[in-house]
This record gives C-alpha cells, structure tokens and sequence, in this order.
C-alpha cells in the first residue's frame, strides 16, 4: 500500500488514475484469455487503484472540511481576476509561447489549461479548426515542461499511407521489407526523454490506430522486423481538427485510444471567436514579415484593416499569416484592397455585416486621406445596397443610377465587388 501523508501526498492526482484505468480497461478490453498468473497481476493493480481512489477521496474530504473552515475564517471572497490580470499572470509566471496574445478569455483559459497540464507528463489532446495554432499550444506544452530541453517531435498522421505507418512511428530494420535498405529510427525513438506530437491523429487508419494503442500501453517499441523492445519514454500530445467522438460513435476512431489520448484536452478557439487579437497579430505578422524580407513593417490603409477586422477567417490565424506575408511581399510601404487575393476580395459574404464599426489602432492619416477613405466607404456601402435592390443586375443599377455601364464595371472592380455575388441564391 501506498504511504498516505496530508502535507507531500504521493497519491496521484484524477487525471492520472483515470489513465490507469484507462490502461487497465483497453488491457482486459483486449485480452482473449487470461492466465492464472496475468489475473492475479491485474487483479494487483485493480487493488492498488482502489486504494489510490480511497487515499483521494479522504485527502478530497480533509481539503474539502478545512477550506469550509478556512472560508468561516476568511474575508469575502476576491473579485475573479478580469483578462489583463490573467494575461500579466501568466507573462509573470514566465510563461513561454512563441506567439503573441492578448486578453480574450477564450484563449487565455487555453493557455492556462495548456500551461497546468505542462509539467505533468498527462497525453494532452489539443482540439480546433485548421490554423488555429493546434501545433504552437503542443509546443506550449512541451517548452514549459520538465522536458523543454529534450526533442519535440512532430509527426502528421494524415500524410502517412498506411504501409508505412508502423516503420515510420517505431522504425524498421534493414531487410525488413523491400525498400528497407538500412535500419531506421522511427518517431517514438527520435522522441525519447522528449515529446511526440501527433498531429491530425483523428486521420491515423485503424490498423495504425491499434498499433499506437499497444505502444502507449506498454511504453515500448520494435522496430518493423525486429523483435527487440526498446523502452520509450515520450509524453504524448495529439492534435485533431475532427470530433473524434463523434468518429468513435462512427467506429473509425478506437474508443480506448480517444480515452487513452485525451486525458487533457484542451481546444484552441477559432480567430472569429477572438477577433479582439486580429490587430496584435496584424502587427505582430507586419514585423515578423519585415524581419524575414529585410524590409521595413508593412502598414496597412484604414479600408484593408478594417476589411481583415470584418473578414471571417475561414483559414484561421494561418490564412492571415500568409495574407500579411503575401502583401508584405506584393505591396510598396502601404498595402491596400487591391493588393488582396481576387477571391477574397470578389466574396463579400466572408466579411461581416458590421463594416462601419469604428476603426481602431490604426496609423495616423491626413485629412486628405481620412476623406478618401470615409468617401471610399460610402461608395463602396452604395454599391453594395444598389446591387441589393436590383438583385446583382449590374446593367440595371447602370440604368437606374443613370451611369455608364463600364463605369459602373470600373467601380465594382475597385471595390473588389462582383455583381453577381448579388443575385438570389437558387432554392
Ligand atoms: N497566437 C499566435 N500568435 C502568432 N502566431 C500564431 C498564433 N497562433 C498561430 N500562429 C501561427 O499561425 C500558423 C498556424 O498555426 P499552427 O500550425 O500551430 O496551426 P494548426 O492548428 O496546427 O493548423 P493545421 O490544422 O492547419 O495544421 C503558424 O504559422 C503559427 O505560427
Ligand atoms: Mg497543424
């Protein structure tokens, strides 16, 4: 039995007995007959569990009574802190991440959950769309663990094909198939002492997801065609785009190993969920452009950052990464709507309704150029309501405004407007 002290308890923590018995399901889960031997060894760790959970339970009860006490005893309670005193909190803790972010408390509480489950050695499931900086919270993971100094290695599931998954995560010896022309490291071993990510795991092929499973139960690996184990000791950090419970419901994801991965999980929000932090990763991107072309930060005219603070970001924070990098490198000293990609700027439905909304942080302007801009605007909200009204019927908004046609053309043009984004859907 394990020693149970109130002040340095040796008793794990929840995450850490529910991967017990996560491990200890999955393991009679697939066992087809058991010996007398193998029975008795479970039935060991079923006790050692049992008394774990009792040790938790009563030190649960003890934390429980003496904060009731403690709350008799108190003053009222503080307020909770608000989101800047959460960000200096964790700045303060010395936190790492190699990015930039402000006070959303969306992606604070991301951090925060990343940064708790850091330096414990719990697999971290991190969930969110595509962009959204799945793989930089895995590295947050890793950098403000026990194992910053070790390696991070990532590896994406999706783009192995299957007959290469087994050598590709545990490495193979020469000969072992054909192509096999000397032995190899796979993954799990170049991860040692460090930190495997696996990135879009939700793509791995079922026949990879069973051999995943066994390496994670029993810490160890064999290279294809050997029958040496070699011990590893890697923290698991897997990341997926997809609901994956949703795939377990379906049968193309294992249930034991969704349980076995996500005793954290963590989801890192979507950029429209955050729009507060699109201008800190403007400037943050116009600098980081501006360092890696050798030129100085890009700015950007009042129309095209309010278009980038109304945009929806389908591709997340990736996609206005590469825009800042695209104009950065396109653009003279000020990028502008045209400088935009065609697509983007021919689909208004990707901008937000909101496109007046006061404008915030941006350069100083002339007045010359502030009259531009609110006059740019105006013709362009014109437009677009006249386009409304005759159903993207350029010639006859033409018609109506009494305008030339190729004028109206010009206009359209230069406000990246298509006429025909206009007309009614088909039912
Ligand atoms: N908070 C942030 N600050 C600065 N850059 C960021 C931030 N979040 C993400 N990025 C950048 O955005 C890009 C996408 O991030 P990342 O590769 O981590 O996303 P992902 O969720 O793994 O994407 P995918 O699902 O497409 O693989 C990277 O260039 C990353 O450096
Ligand atoms: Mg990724």
């Amino acid at each position: 039995m394990r020693p149970f002290t109130f002040g340095q308890s040796t008793t794990p923590g929840y995450g850490e007995l529910l991967e017990k018995i996560e491990i200890l399901r999955s393991t009679l889960r697939w066992a087809t007959r058991l010996e007398r031997e193998e029975i008795q060894r479970l039935l060991g760790q079923c006790n050692a569990l049992r008394e774990d959970v009792m040790s938790l339970s009563r030190r649960e009860r003890f934390v429980q009574s003496s904060a009731a006490l403690e709350d008799l005893r108190a003053p009222p309670p503080e307020q909770a802190p608000t989101a800047e005193q959460r960000r200096a909190a964790l700045l303060e803790r010395e936190f790492t991440f190699d990015g930039v972010f402000g006070d959303n408390p969306k992606l604070l509480e991301t951090l925060e959950i990343a940064e708790k489950a850091a330096p414990t050695d719990l697999p971290v499931l991190v969930r969110g769309e595509s962009g959204t900086g799945k793989e930089l919270l895995a590295k947050v993971v890793h950098t403000n663990g026990r194992r910053s100094q070790g390696p991070f290695v990532s590896v994406n599931c999706g783009a192995i094909p299957e007959n290469l998954v087994e050598s590709e995560l545990f490495g193979h010896k020469k000969g072992a198939f054909t192509g096999a022309a000397s032995d190899r490291k796979g993954k799990f071993e170049s991860a040692n002492l460090g930190t495997i990510f696996l990135d879009e795991i939700g793509e791995l092929p079922l026949s990879g997801q069973v051999k995943l499973l066994r390496v994670l139960q029993s810490q160890e690996i064999q290279r294809v065609g050997s029958d040496s184990p070699i011990k590893i000791d890697a923290r698991i950090v897997a990341a997926t785009n997809r609901d994956l419970l949703a795939m377990v419901g379906t049968g193309q994801f294992r249930e034991d190993l969704y349980y076995r991965l996500s005793v954290i999980e963590v989801t890192v929000p979507p950029l429209r969920e955050r729009r507060d932090e699109i201008p800190l990763l403007i400037d943050f991107f116009c600098d980081a452009a501006a360092e890696r072309l050798g030129r100085s930060p890009l700015r950007l005219s009042s129309r095209l950052r309010q278009f980038l603070l109304d945009y929806g970001f389908p591709g997340n924070i990736r996609e206005l990464h590469n825009l800042i990098f695209r104009m950065s490198c396109l653009a003279g000293d000020t990028a502008d709507l045209p400088h935009l990609p065609d697509a983007l700027r021919s689909n208004p439905s990707s901008v937000r309704p909101s496109a007046d909304a006061p404008l915030e942080s941006e350069a100083p302007l002339s007045l010359s150029e502030v009259k531009k801009t609110a006059g740019d605007a105006a013709e362009k909200r014109f437009l677009e309501q006249g386009l409304r009204e005759v159903n993207g019927r350029a010639v006859e908004l033409a018609r109506r405004q009494g305008m030339n046609r190729s004028h109206l053309q010009t206009l359209l043009k230069k406000h990246g407007l298509s006429a025909k984004a206009f007309r009614p859907k088909k039912a």
